[in-house]
């Protein structure tokens, strides 16, 4: 009895710590605000000199070789991609499992195109899904009041019949005032922290972390802590930082669920793109890919930032199927 006495106390000073340590996590991320006055300005204003002056470069190019309306016009064919995988030792109750994944969906009022084309495309999504999973990154700038993105996102998911709810993850293009705004739309924005859901017997957590890139704030150990041990697994993280890659396989995650690398943006034909903005081999960088017993998914993303242009880097929103496959054993 003394025992029991003591182990639940040892397990009730290990959340408390936990919540400490997601506590501390936001109120970096919210300094990291502050600091930038991210809350202030207008969407296009730039963070710094240099990233205004390489913008403005590259669009001077891009005009002067007369791509860039082919660049813009890229941008918003968005593709609906269907993706499957095969887990051989997940529950059978997980086959057939759908999740609608989108990232990087970058909203502007500047430019529509891309909101336009993702509209027509969900549209012809005519079959119920799971999940819905958001990777973060929901407006086109770093400045102002995120809030006009979420009419925007109901108006666009309102016609896909979702069983188990919408869950996503902030970007570095987010602010923390967002989360709130999200979750009053019926949104469940997970910051370093996790949600069980109950599928046809099994158990499915789905883990959110924060922003790792420029931010600094995610933490794959917060996000998966509560999972049930017989849990299919599934981080949701914006970013393919490897670090995050590699604890996420330490804490037995199946799936990783990414983007912000929106393909490369620009690219070459052959050589693929020239810059993947993370911390990362480039085969996590673009589309599937496998780290030991984990597989994952980078989204090439829904819509741009910066210059509003792609190439040689596909927009996409993406349904992922589950299987297990041997079915029988
Ligand atoms: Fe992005």
């Amino acid at each position: 009895m003394e025992e029991e006495k003591n182990t639940n106390i040892h397990q009730k000073e290990e959340i408390d710590e936990f919540e400490i340590k997601r506590r501390k996590l936001w109120e970096k991320r919210v300094q990291f605000e502050k600091k930038f006055h991210l809350y202030e300005g207008d969407e296009l204003k730039k963070i710094n000199l240099f990233e205004y002056l390489k913008t403005k470069t590259i669009t001077l190019i891009l005009r002067s070789v007369g791509l860039y309306n082919r660049g813009q016009l890229n941008a918003s064919k968005i593709s609906l991609r269907k993706v499957k995988f095969v887990f051989p030792d997940i529950p059978k109750e997980l086959h057939g499992l759908k999740i609608l994944f989108i990232a990087d969906l970058h909203l502007s009022q500047y430019y529509p195109s891309w909101f336009i084309s993702g509209m027509s495309v969900i549209q012809q999504i005519k079959t119920p899904v799971d999940l819905i999973l958001l990777g973060g990154d929901y407006r086109f700038g770093y400045f102002g009041s995120e809030d006009f993105v979420i009419p925007m996102i109901k108006e666009m998911l309102e016609k896909i019949e979702v069983k188990y709810g919408i869950y996503g993850v902030l970007g570095n293009h987010d602010i923390s005032s967002v989360k709130e705004k999200f979750q009053e739309a019926g949104i469940h924005i997970l910051v370093n922290e996790g949600v069980e859901i109950n599928h046809n017997r099994a158990k499915i957590w789905i883990g959110g972390v924060d922003a790792q890139h420029k931010i600094g704030c995610a933490d794959v150990s917060l996000a998966t802590v509560n999972a049930p041990g017989n849990a299919f697994k599934i981080i949701v993280s914006h970013s393919p930082e490897f670090e995050l890659i590699e604890e996420s396989l330490l804490w037995g995650v199946h799936l990783y669920l990414c983007g912000h690398t929106h393909g490369g943006q620009i690219g070459l034909p052959i050589i693929g793109p020239i810059h993947i903005n993370a911390k990362c081999k480039r085969k996590f960088a673009i589309g599937k890919w496998e780290y030991q017993d984990m597989q994952g998914y980078t989204t090439t993303g829904f819509g741009v930032t910066d210059v509003p242009v792609r190439f040689c880097a596909e927009p996409e929103i993406v349904i992922i199927e589950i299987l297990k496959i041997p079915f029988h054993i």
